[in-house]
């Protein structure tokens, strides 16, 4: 044997490209086994509780309160109590205080949050650490720095703070959307009773340990757990004065129904079906970074997902080529592991809806494409999945799908692009690929949708406002238009308003 032969015989050539497990340990993360009410800065005992579970193996977590509407009635008398004495009243230079506590107290408990985030939730631990914590925490301290600048928000109008607030939010960025509804609220003075979606309440309820340890004075946030009913029974509650609600679109429109004539504020951010336009004159490799990243992002359970591709015809094959074959490429499986790109489907209910839908794009005739990989045997999963010849009118274009599936379209002319991308009930966000930035802006003017990307998706900033057109909902969350909905003005009093 030659030296050469020996030496290449001792390399370790590897076999297989696959990458070695690397769980995050859970550890750090202590739940009890069973979780109260948080009221008045007190843990309640529920009179009734149901069990969360972990979605990647369907372990059960722990029993969670389902709040009454006595319980709820309770929570809304403590926000009240604390808004009367004293909370509403303190200068705003105090109340940012707090807000900038919890910030920082949400930082240095990061991975804690981002392992139960995972947890519970089933999104990859790679985005609720570098994502859904540090923007929950941003966005603290962004409110936190308005709290004492509301005048100069709105100059010559006055602000008042509203009341209560009664916030009602999703699984799908749990400990985020609670962030978008509380920090705001509290900057602008409010006090506020919130309830978490009923499979994701783990992060809600440690965050209340967050706000025992910002020594935040008690009623200032409630937390009631529970499913719809629980949501319907503080909707309904007279001593609330503003709805926030982040959800689907149908419990939204009931909501609006129920609050129609009773003074009472609202906010809805509902779904959405957001087209993600590329150009022929776009950078495809980069324009595949985007899309992925549009539709495949916490395994498509986002309100603003890319999930209508219009690829220019001139380009369609080249791109979903790079498509498909980037696809392979992602890591689907253990939320908890670093390397994993696609977690677990949030719940049974969430997978049985994408598998129902997915079904109605096979029968309607598109064509379904799926990298091999392999599933969990325990826990919901869905592969990630691009349709191909889709026709507008295909329930896999027009419908939310909110799981890892993408519908591709096609156009040929800019106008074309837009006629289709706007033929939806939904306008929430739109993206557009292109070099032009020309045709970024006569593109951006023309799509009705509340937030643009440009050669870019899914970018958040606490300081850029978010919100939706059309059955989207309305109210902008995020920014200075995020403080005017927790906000009464003197000058909309004199207009009867
Ligand atoms: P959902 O709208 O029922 O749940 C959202 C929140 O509203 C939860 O906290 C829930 O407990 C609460 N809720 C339910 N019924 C209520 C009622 N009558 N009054 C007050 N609150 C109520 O959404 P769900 O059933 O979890 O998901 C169904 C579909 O909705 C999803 O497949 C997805 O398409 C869409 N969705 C959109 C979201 C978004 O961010 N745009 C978030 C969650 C779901
Ligand atoms: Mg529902």
């Amino acid at each position: 044997m030659t030296e050469l032969d020996r030496k290449q015989d001792r390399a370790p050539v590897p076999t297989d490209w696959t990458y070695a497990p690397a769980p995050e340990a859970t550890d750090i993360v202590s739940l009890r086994e069973r979780y109260g009410l948080f009221i008045g800065g007190e843990w309640v005992e529920p009179t009734e509780t149901y069990t969360t579970i972990a979605p990647r193996d369907e372990q059960p977590l722990a029993e969670i309160g389902q709040a009454t509407a006595a319980d709820v009635d309770a929570a809304v008398q403590a926000a009240r109590g604390a808004f009367e004495n004293g909370w509403s009243a303190l200068p705003g230079s105090e109340r940012a205080k707090y807000l900038f506590r919890i910030a920082r107290i949400l930082q240095e408990r990061a991975r804690e949050f981002a392992v139960l985030e995972s947890l519970n939730g089933g999104k990859p631990i790679k985005e609720s650490r570098d994502v859904d914590l540090p923007l929950a925490a941003a966005h603290f301290f962004y409110y936190a720095g308005w709290a004492d600048k509301l005048e100069y928000a709105f100059p010559n109008r006055r602000p008042r703070p509203v009341g209560v607030a009664g916030q009602i939010i999703p699984w799908n960025f749990p400990l985020l959307m609670l962030a978008w509804k509380i920090a705001p609220a509290l900057a602008c003075g409010n006090t506020v009773v919130l309830k978490p979606a009923e499979t994701t309440p783990l992060t809600a309820l440690l965050f209340c340990d967050v706000l025992r340890q910002a020594e935040l004075p008690a009623g200032v946030v409630n937390i009631v757990t529970g499913d719809g009913r629980t949501g319907a029974a503080l909707v309904d509650h007279d001593g609330v004065d503003k709805i926030a609600f982040t959800g689907s679109t149908e419990v939204g429109k009931a909501i609006q129904r129920r609050l129609a004539g009773t003074g009472k504020k609202l906010t809805l951010e509902l779904g959405g079906k957001a087209a993600n336009v590329v150009f022929d004159d776009s950078a495809l490799d980069q324009a595949v970074e985007g899309i992925v990243n549009g539709i495949y992002f916490n395994q498509g359970h986002v309100c603003c997902a890319g999930s209508r591709l219009f690829a220019q015809e001139s380009i369609y094959e080249p791109l979903v080529d790079k498509l498909k074959r980037r696809l392979e490429t992602l890591r689907v499986g253990d939320p908890l592991d670093k390397n994993t790109d696609v977690g677990a489907i949030n719940s049974r209910m969430q997978l049985d809806k994408i598998e129902e839908l997915v079904q109605a794009g096979k029968d309607e005739g598109a064509d379904i494409y799926q990298p091999p990989c392999t599933l969990p045997e325990r826990g919901y999963w869905f592969a990630p999945t691009v349709f191909t010849n889709v026709a507008q009118s295909y329930r896999i274009a027009q419908e939310e799908i909110f799981g890892p599936v993408l519908s591709v379209l096609t156009f040929r002319t800019p106008d074309e692009a837009v006629e289709k991308a706007n033929n939806t009930p939904y306008g929430l966000s739109a993206g557009v690929w292109t070099e032009k930035g020309s045709r970024i802006l006569w593109m951006a003017q023309r799509m009705r949708a509340g937030v643009v990307w440009a050669n870019t998706f899914n970018r958040f900033d606490p300081s850029s406002p978010f919100g939706g057109y059309k059955e989207s909902g309305f109210g902008r969350e995020g920014g200075r238009h995020g403080l005017e909905p927790y906000l009464d003005f003197d000058d909309s009093e004199a207009w009867g308003g």
